[in-house]
C-alpha cells in the first residue's frame, strides 16, 4: 500500500486507509458553507503542528485576513503558524488569463520558500472566475496541476457545488484528480440542517462507500463513521 498522508481528521483517514496517498490531488467538492474550509484548514494545520510537514494556503474565495479570523474559531492559529514558517497564506484573486500565470508563478514560490508538503487551492472555482471560455479554464487546470506535481505536495482542491446540484465540475478536473470527496448540505423532514460527506474515488484505496454525516463543532469537522 502506498505511503499515507493523515487528514488531521482520525474518523476520516479510517475510511481511506489512514490518509490520502502521498502525493495525490483531492478534489473537495462541496455546496456553501459545507465546511471545505475549515476541512483543508485542518489537513495543513495538524499537517504543520502534529506531522512537521509545512503547508500553504492559496486563498481566492476570500481574504487572508478572515481565513485566519474564522479558523481562529476552530482553535487553529495560523497566525502564528505562518510567523514560523511552517504554513504560508497566500492572498490571490484574478481577473483575467494573464494573472493566472502569475498566481501559479507565487503559488510554486510559496511552496519552494517554506518547504511546503501540503497544499490548498481554495478554489478552482474562485480562480477560474475571470477566465472567460471553458478553453482557458481547462488549461488552467492542467497549468495547476503541473504545478501541483512538481511541487510534490499532497494535494487538496476545493471546487463548489451550487446547492442542490450534483455537478461536481467542469469536466477534466473529476478525472484528472487522484481523490474525489463530496461535501454536501440538505435539510431533513424537520427542517433542519443535515450535513453528508461521500468518498466517491480514492486511487489506489479501499474507501468507505457509505454516506456519513457529519457536524462542525469546536473542533471543525466530525464525522460520523457509525
Ligand atoms: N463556531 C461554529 N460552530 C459550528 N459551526 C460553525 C461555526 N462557525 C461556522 N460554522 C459552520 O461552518 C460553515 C462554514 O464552513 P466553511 O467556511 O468551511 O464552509 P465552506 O464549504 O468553505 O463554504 P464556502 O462555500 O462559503 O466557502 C458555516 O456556514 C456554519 O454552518
Ligand atoms: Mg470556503
Amino acid at each position: 500500500m502506498s505511503e499515507r498522508v493523515p487528514t488531521g481528521i482520525p474518523e476520516l483517514d479510517k475510511l481511506i486507509e489512514g490518509g490520502f496517498p502521498r502525493h495525490a490531488m483531492i478534489l473537495l467538492a462541496g455546496g456553501p458553507g459545507a465546511g471545505k474550509t475549515i476541512l483543508s484548514a485542518k489537513f495543513l494545520h495538524e499537517g504543520a503542528l502534529k506531522y512537521g510537514e509545512p503547508g500553504v494556503y492559496v486563498c481566492f474565495a476570500e481574504t487572508k485576513r478572515m481565513f485566519i479570523r474564522d479558523m481562529k474559531n476552530f482553535g487553529m492559529d495560523f497566525e502564528a503558524l505562518a510567523l514560523e514558517n511552517r504554513v504560508s497564506i497566500l492572498d490571490l484573486s484574478i481577473g483575467a488569463e494573464i494573472e493566472v500565470q502569475s498566481a501559479l508563478n507565487q503559488i510554486m514560490e510559496a511552496v519552494t520558500s517554506i518547504r511546503a508538503r501540503r497544499l490548498v487551492i481554495d478554489s478552482i472555482t474562485a480562480m477560474s472566475v475571470g477566465l472567460k471560455s471553458e478553453l482557458e479554464k481547462r488549461r488552467m487546470i492542467h497549468l495547476l496541476y503541473r504545478i501541483i506535481q512538481n511541487s510534490g505536495c499532497t494535494t487538496i482542491m476545493i471546487t463548489d457545488m451550487p446547492y442542490g446540484t450534483n455537478r461536481i465540475g467542469g469536466g477534466i478536473e473529476e478525472f484528472i484528480a487522484d481523490g474525489i470527496m463530496m461535501m454536501q448540505t440538505s435539510y431533513n423532514s424537520e427542517g433542519v440542517l443535515r450535513r453528508h460527506l461521500r468518498i466517491l474515488k480514492m486511487r489506489g484505496t479501499n474507501h468507505g462507500q457509505k454516506t456519513y454525516e457529519y457536524t462542525i463543532g469546536d473542533n471543525g469537522v466530525e464525522i460520523n463513521v457509525s
